[in-house]
């Protein structure tokens, strides 16, 4: 075959690599919502810093179930614990109007009923976030992978989305 066209060949690979990656990465970047109007946008105040602090933690312990490191489960639970211990603190600061969270839920931050109400409700569940992750420390102990998960996912479940559930805006 001659060098030159060799080189057309080439050149045609190239040409068709390029072009499929082009169109098939604008289609997956639909695909994935990259085109979507209003995009996700981190926010930047200290309870969604501390939500994202508690997330953290939470992903380390899924990971660490997975692969049995049954020490870090219970080091990651441990400071999900903590940090459950500075939510009422972050979002029911003292003396201070609650923070943009509660209208993004739809709730008026001047009706002292409504905050009442919602204060009531991060009682219970952010007592309740203490005690599921002291649980899966707890059950972590046992070194069974399976059981381990269970205790995990009833705190992702009876915890974390219910309070979702109630506090964050749909
Ligand atoms: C007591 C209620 C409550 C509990 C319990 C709770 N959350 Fe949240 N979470 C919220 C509220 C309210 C927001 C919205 C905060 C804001 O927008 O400032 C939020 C926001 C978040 C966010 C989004 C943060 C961001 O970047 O805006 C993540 C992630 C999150 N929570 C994870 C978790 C996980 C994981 C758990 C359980 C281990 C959990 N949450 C338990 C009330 C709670």
């Amino acid at each position: 075959m001659k060098k030159v066209n060799r080189i057309c060949i080439a050149v045609f690979f190239v040409f068709v690599a390029t072009s499929g990656f082009t169109i098939h990465g604008w289609q997956c970047s639909k695909a994935f919502g990259n085109d979507d109007k209003t995009p996700f946008i981190q926010k930047s105040r200290p309870t969604s810093s501390l939500m994202r602090i508690i997330n953290s933690h939470t992903s380390k312990i899924l990971e660490a179930i997975i692969v049995g490191d049954f020490n870090t489960v219970i080091k990651k639970s441990n400071e999900v614990a903590k940090a459950g211990n500075a939510i009422m603190r972050m979002f029911f600061p003292d003396g201070k109007k609650v923070d943009q969270w509660f209208d993004e839920v739809g709730k008026d931050p001047d009706d002292p009923e409504a905050v009442k109400s919602m204060k009531e409700d991060f009682e219970k569940y952010s007592k309740a976030v203490i005690e599921a992750s002291e649980n899966i420390a707890k059950v972590a102990k046992n070194k069974d992978i399976a059981e381990t998960y269970e205790s995990f996912e009833a705190m992702l479940k009876k915890v974390c989305f219910a309070c979702h559930e109630v506090s964050r805006a749909k």
